[in-house]
């Protein structure tokens, strides 16, 4: 199942050109342009390698981007020539359970809605191939984030549970 790409916004900048923000769940994502976001967010430096099979043995692989609107045209620009400043990714048994991991947006563009717009939009895209049961694991700081879209901690006292290699 194909699903359209979303704009979420647009804008002028400050050079005049009108720019808009894209949700897209088929994408071809630049592993470098996520590791340039994982930087930016500091988290810990991953093999490039694994990065990049993790995302493609993901199931959804959701992505913001930047790109140009034609000013003659009012065309948007292909998202293969846009900025990517968001982007997140589903594990999935394909029917009942996703977990989403990974989820990032652009530290220069944080603050204005696009970690919230990033994750209901892949929820509704989840729910769009009847994958209904969605999990993630949070770390501390961003518990209030998730909240706010509706996840619970701990439902009916399930508890996350962890083995990691010793
Ligand atoms: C978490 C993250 C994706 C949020 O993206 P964002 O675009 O800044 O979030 P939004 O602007 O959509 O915020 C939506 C709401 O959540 C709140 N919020 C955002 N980040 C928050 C945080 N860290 N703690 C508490 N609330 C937060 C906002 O205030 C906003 O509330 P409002 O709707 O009442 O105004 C982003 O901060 C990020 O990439 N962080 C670094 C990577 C990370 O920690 N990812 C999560 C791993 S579990």
């Amino acid at each position: 199942l194909q699903q359209a790409d979303v704009q979420l916004s647009s804008k002028v900048d400050a050079s005049g050109k009108t720019k808009a923000i894209v949700f897209s769940t088929t994408a071809t994502l630049d592993v470098l342009e996520v590791e340039r976001l994982c930087e930016a967010v500091g988290w810990p430096e991953r093999p490039r390698e694994k990065i990049k099979r993790a995302l493609e043995n993901s199931f959804m692989v959701a992505t913001l981007y930047e790109v140009d609107i034609d000013p003659d045209t009012g065309n948007r620009g292909d998202t293969s020539k846009g900025r990517l400043i968001g982007c997140a990714r589903a594990t999935s048994d394909h029917v009942f359970n996703a977990t989403l991991w990974d989820i990032i947006v652009d530290p220069a563009y944080q603050g204005v809605g696009l970690g919230k717009a990033l994750v209901t939009s892949m929820i509704r895209s989840l729910l769009a191939r009847d994958v209904a049961n969605v999990t993630l694991f949070a770390d501390q700081d961003v518990i209030p984030f998730y909240r706010a879209l509706g996840f619970i901690i701990d439902p009916e006292g399930i508890k996350g549970m962890f083995l990691y290699p010793s």
